[in-house]
């Protein structure tokens, strides 16, 4: 048995699975969607030169990731970022079908620069690899893009800070599905609060005019502390991988 089903395996029987079942072999793959690809790649000019702050933010004019990366990279954050080495602005594969949306970065990924670096992002990556999602199937990024100092939680105040990034950010990824991982990121974009009674729940995220299906899901950190809700865990992720290869 090569490591790769081994490991696969060891991820089902941790998550409660009594007989081990490995899904169908076909991954699933993002599907291209009509894009201006230019406009995605180019760093353009749109990007605010100045520190402005947040409420102000005029992010209308920004037409691709690499300008909103840019804006928040330029972005005064005041006391939120005092903590934050750097912003950390996604990872994966921006084209792909699924967003995934987590919390706020901790300190791996305030020193990496790419959110879920750390020990979270590993289970993650599993939990994901375990319905035959790879680092090309999804694109990953935070409700909030800075590192809060000490490691606190974020406030309401914070995500309101973040809020216009993240949804602009939603906007230009077009992704068809987003996965909200952990209570904050549910609640910041959907206002349903409770993740122990709404992991699961498919909700609708509506931003830029667009209504995105989203699914909760446990936190990974969450996970770590709370091995027994894995199973529960297991079971939102085959529906995630249902709705995903329904598309
Ligand atoms: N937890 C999150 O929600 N996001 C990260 O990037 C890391 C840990």
């Amino acid at each position: 048995m090569d490591a790769a089903l081994r490991s696969l395996l060891d991820w089902y029987a941790e998550m409660g699975v009594d007989v081990p079942k490995v899904p169908p072999v076909r991954p699933v793959r993002a599907k291209k969607k009509p894009r201006e690809t230019a406009a995605r790649t180019a760093a353009t000019s749109t990007a605010p030169t100045a520190l402005v702050p947040a409420q102000k933010a005029d992010l209308s004019k920004i037409k691709t990731l690499d300008a909103l990366h840019a804006a928040l990279t330029a972005f005064d954050a005041g006391p939120l970022s005092d903590g934050a080495r750097q912003v950390v602005f996604a990872r994966g594969n921006a084209e792909a079908d699924l967003m995934v949306i987590g919390e706020s970065p901790g300190r791996d990924e305030d020193n990496q620069g790419i959110p879920f670096a750390g020990a979270s992002g590993q289970l993650l990556d599993r939990m994901l690899g375990a319905i035959a999602l790879g680092p090309e199937d999804f694109y990953v990024t935070n409700v909030i893009n800075w590192h809060l100092l000490k490691g606190r939680n974020p406030k309401p105040d914070d995500i309101e800070l973040c809020r216009p990034f993240i949804e602009k950010h939603i906007e230009l990824a077009r992704p068809k599905i987003l996965l909200l991982v952990g209570g904050l990121s549910m609640s910041a974009l959907t206002g349903v609060t409770g993740i122990m009674k709404n992991h699961g729940q498919w909700q609708n995220v509506t931003v830029g005019g667009e209504t995105y299906p989203a699914l909760p899901l446990y936190h990974p950190a969450f996970l770590l502390r709370r091995p027994e809700l894995k199973k529960d865990a297991w079971r939102d992720l085959l529906n995630l991988r249902e709705t995903l290869l329904s598309l």
